[in-house]
């Protein structure tokens, strides 16, 4: 019960400095504390290029970070220099990604209600491919072309009929799904015969993605069977197995290589008779555990017989994810980060409502005080980029280390970010 925080949920980077406070990349927490402030996310850059490159190394050209996952421009840029295309899913994703110069031939285009507006500022700006989603978009991509001649070049989504094992809100290869054309029904072959003769669409591939936090290989394995079958007889020139490999949060689980996946991906595509160009769409597996969030311990309320609450500077703005999904976190205290956890805690955030926990059965150092620096680790993906302005709590800032040095890629709010826009 007590023991210290796993090694391997930290990011690839850190190690421990002889008083034990917790170094990235040779960086101090408390010094990152200290000059940026908190509540901070601290990405270990390295860490996020290696699992890059391993993307690559497992799939080839064409895999592509899932940009929903962690998105500013540094990530945008550094998912680029190291190989990977970028997944986009709105026009904001695609906006970030072409601000930080990722060339548009590298972008795809995800969504299951593009607007328009979106498809139109897709195909003006040159974007790589476009995953098509349903006869909707089928009919908005006509009415585009109609007009200007343009022609996208194209993926089709599917929904593969497969159960992924997570989360119901983030599951997505079922049948009941708002994403995709079910294959089941003939709904997919359909749309297959409509993308191929429309003039709007240039079809090169198939994609399916079934869902997210995705921890069992087999599930892979069904749904390339069932792409594969779908896809063979078409002889399109891609097939994209859309992402979700899962990561370990908590002591216990353990985070399948993305080598892993992709072997059991790519052997069971090649077995099934594909000969496209197998892609894939990683984001958390990317992100997840480079980072940390670190916070400062607030207040402290023991509740005899009852819990001890561990309040600090952040909560459900910068991380929403056990409030949404009772995701779980590991906690410790980057002073002692090899040391024992012998005391039980929520630690909780600073918004006005009992559901603003982080970590409900968090475990700490007997010694935690008000002042502590305290982090969650894995918490790179779908921490920032869902996080919000809940209470007019400003965004963190975000930092990057590498090599000793630390940069900011994202500044934290100021009190004006707050009233941008708001014209009163
Ligand atoms: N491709 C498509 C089409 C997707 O919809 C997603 C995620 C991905 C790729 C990347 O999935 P990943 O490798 O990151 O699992 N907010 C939730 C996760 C939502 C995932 C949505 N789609 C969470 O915090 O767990």
């Amino acid at each position: 019960m007590s023991a210290p925080l796993p090694r391997a949920l930290l990011p690839d980077a850190a190690a421990v400095d002889p008083d034990g406070m917790l170094t990235i990349a040779g960086v101090r927490a408390d010094d990152l504390a200290a000059t940026y402030g908190t509540p901070l996310f601290v990405y270990d850059e390295e860490h996020l290029r290696s699992r890059c490159r391993a993307a690559v190394a497992a799939f080839g050209d064409g895999v592509a970070y899932a940009t929903k996952a962690f998105l500013c421009k540094a990530m945008a840029r550094l998912a680029h220099e190291e190989g990977m295309h970028l997944d986009v899913a709105t026009m904001g994703e695609m906006y970030v990604a072409l601000a930080a110069d990722v060339p548009p031939d590298r972008l795809v285009l995800h969504g299951n209600n593009k607007s328009s507006a979106e498809l139109r500022y897709a195909l003006d700006n040159g974007i790589g491919r476009i995953v098509v989603d349903s006869f909707d978009e089928i009919d908005r991509l006509e009415a585009v072309h109609a007009e200007t001649g343009q022609v996208a070049t194209a993926l089709l989504r599917i929904t593969p009929g497969v159960e992924a094992h997570t989360h119901e809100y983030v599951s997505t290869g079922q049948d009941d799904s708002k994403f995709g054309f079910t294959v089941s029904t003939g709904v997919a072959a359909s749309a297959v015969e409509r993308a191929l003769a429309s003039p709007a669409i240039d079809l090169i591939g198939i994609h399916a993605h079934i869902g997210s936090q995705v921890l069992v290989l087999d599930s892979y394995r069904q749904a390339a069977l069932v792409l594969a079958e779908f896809s063979v007889p078409l002889g399109l020139p891609e097939l994209s197995i859309g992402g979700g490999l899962g990561v370990a949060y908590m002591e216990g689980e353990e985070s399948l290589p993305i080598a892993a996946w992709g072997k059991v991906v790519v052997g069971a595509c090649r077995a099934a008779g594909v000969t496209a160009r197998i892609t894939a769409e990683p984001g958390r597996a990317i992100v997840a555990s480079a980072a940390v969030t670190l916070y400062t311990v607030g207040t402290i309320k023991h509740l005899e017989g009852i819990r001890t609450y561990v309040s600090v500077d952040g909560g459900m703005s910068d991380n929403p994810r056990p409030v949404l999904y009772g995701s779980g976190y590991e906690t410790f205290l980057p002073r002692a980060v090899t040391g024992a956890r012998p005391k039980v805690v929520s630690v909780v955030g600073k918004h006005c409502e009992s559901g603003d926990i982080l970590v409900r059965s968090a475990r700490v150092p007997d010694d935690i005080a008000v002042g502590d620096l305290l982090a969650t680790p894995v918490t790179g993906a779908y921490g920032h980029s869902m996080g919000s302005n809940y209470n007019k709590v400003l965004r963190p800032a975000v930092v990057f280390v590498r090599d000793g040095e630390a940069r900011v890629v994202v500044e934290r709010e100021t009190l004006d970010d707050l009233l941008r826009g708001d014209v009163g």
